[in-house]
């Protein structure tokens, strides 16, 4: 199994073959997810066996059965959910990563993949406008990075209520400090992840009207004033491009009442962080520059293959000594850690130890492309958010919910009920159209775009809009 023989030597041939196909597709076609699984079982059942098989034999069942059951997130007719867009280039470098099992858990064991990652994360720091000192790692997706930084806050309030002084459990008292659950302020479009991270953190969400489906200052200050218990609030989380309609919380106002409540700001780029790099949206991001805690998903919006969000924070330390693992085989790998940049361990930043340098295709993608063609791409998708909408408002059926911020559209097609939009979703995948499923808006079915592929033609998007006539 690991010695470069004639069955290694075939397979080499036979899915580097195969890998070279798919990545010269261009469009990738849609294919369909959801099968009966008799039918998957039908043509899988028996493989797993304690005889082994002839590869070719085991790709072609991949090739024929499995692969169409997955639906092709970075087609350009994936328009549903948050696509996928991955760079050619990024895809390459990640089956590299995969070859060489490149690690990225410390580094002493990682030090060039940590100082390629650690650029990336600089760069994406810059644009947020974080301070010279911010860091962090990659981790899998933008909810792990809301669990992870999530749990740094609830540790920092739990730390400055043990510091305060008084008899409610201040310093020395035997009682535990601050209250029996943390809160964390959030509106109610922030991500289900959130609510997740709440929940396995044992803290209660402190819901914030939001008006608009934005969240505001005014609004959260307004919660927290009439508030009992203020104090209890450990973090507010804002989010910079929501999941379902693009929108970018009012960050600065955000950063300010959390600023005089001496709470943790944690801002949710997962999705929409990557307009930072766009100039047309940049001024509503303003005020991110103030987190204590940012997620941006290089596996949505910045072209990176599966699985690769950003985690960043304003103070590395803080993190580290959160989520920093000790046993005694790894005191090696914090030998001589002063907390500088030297000696940055990944593995200290979130909830994990053993890390695939998951940073390194963006890396590589952004070195050989240049982040002008970043920009580029990403302004694109929020173009054609603008074009559709336009096409959406020229057709009299058709009503747009709410001008698009980002690459996100609502609208409603006039005198629908649930079961027309499915229908019409089921129609499009079936013909191998657009993967569009339907979303919903004010306890209302509505129809979706989330653009992100910089090849996604508007054409498309008409065609799209024309089959709800
Ligand atoms: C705003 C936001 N936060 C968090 C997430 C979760 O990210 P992941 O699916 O990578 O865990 C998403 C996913 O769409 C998102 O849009």
């Amino acid at each position: 199994m690991h010695s470069v023989d004639a069955t290694t030597e075939q397979m080499i041939r036979s899915v580097l073959a195969y890998a070279e196909n798919r990545l010269r597709l261009d469009p990738v076609p849609l294919d369909r997810g959801s099968r009966d699984p008799a039918e998957l079982e039908a043509a899988l059942g028996g493989l797993l066996a304690e005889e082994g098989h002839n590869p070719d034999q085991i790709l072609g069942a991949y090739a024929a059965t499995l692969a169409p059951a997955v639906l092709s997130a970075d087609s350009p007719r994936f328009l549903g959910f948050i696509p996928a867009a991955p760079t050619k280039a990024a895809l390459l470098f990640d089956m590299l990563v995969s070859c060489a099992s490149v690690q990225g858990i410390s580094w002493l064991e990682a030090a060039g993949a940590v100082h390629a990652e650690n650029q990336v994360l600089r760069l994406l720091a810059d644009r947020a406008g974080l301070p010279a000192g911010a860091g962090g790692c990659f981790v899998a997706g933008g909810s792990a990075g809301n669990l992870s930084a999530l749990a740094v806050a609830r540790e920092m309030a739990k730390r400055k209520a043990a510091a305060r002084p008084g008899p409610a459990g201040g310093a020395g008292a035997a009682a535990p400090a601050g209250p029996a659950r943390w809160r964390v302020a959030v509106s109610a479009d922030s991500h289900s992840s959130i609510g997740n991270t709440l929940r396995l953190l044992e803290m209660d969400p402190l819901p914030v009207p939001a008006p608009g489906h934005r969240l505001t200052g005014e609004a959260l200050r307004a919660t927290i004033d009439a508030d009992g218990d203020p104090g209890s609030v450990a973090a507010v989380v804002a989010t910079a491009g929501t999941t379902n309609a693009g929108i970018i919380d009012d960050l600065a106002g955000a950063a300010a009442v959390a600023r005089d409540l001496g709470a943790w700001l944690h801002v949710d780029g997962a999705y929409g962080g990557a307009g930072l790099f766009a100039p047309s949206v940049r001024a509503a991001y303003d005020g991110i520059e103030h987190a204590d805690s940012l997620v941006i998903d290089p596996h949505k919006w910045l072209f990176a293959p599966y699985d690769c969000a950003a985690l960043l924070y304003r103070d590395p330390a803080a993190a580290r000594s959160v989520h920093r693992q000790d046993a005694s085989y790894l005191d090696v790998i914090h030998a001589g850690d002063d907390g500088g940049p030297a000696e940055w361990n990944p593995t200290d930043y979130a909830y994990h130890l053993t890390r695939r340098a998951r940073g390194l295709p963006l890396w590589f993608s952004l070195a050989v492309h240049g982040t002008r063609a970043y920009t580029e791409a990403i302004e694109t998708a929020i173009a054609l958010a603008a074009q559709a909408a336009a096409e959406i408002r020229a057709r009299g059926y058709l009503e747009l919910i709410r001008e698009p911020q980002l690459s996100v559209v609502l609208f409603r097609r006039r005198g629908w009920g649930p079961e027309n939009y499915t229908r019409w979703a089921d129609s499009l995948l079936a013909d191998q159209v657009a993967f569009l499923p339907p979303s919903a808006w004010e306890g209302e079915t509505v129809a979706r775009f989330a653009f992100l592929h910089p090849h996604t033609p508007i054409g498309l998007v008409r065609e799209v809009l024309d089959r709800m006539e």
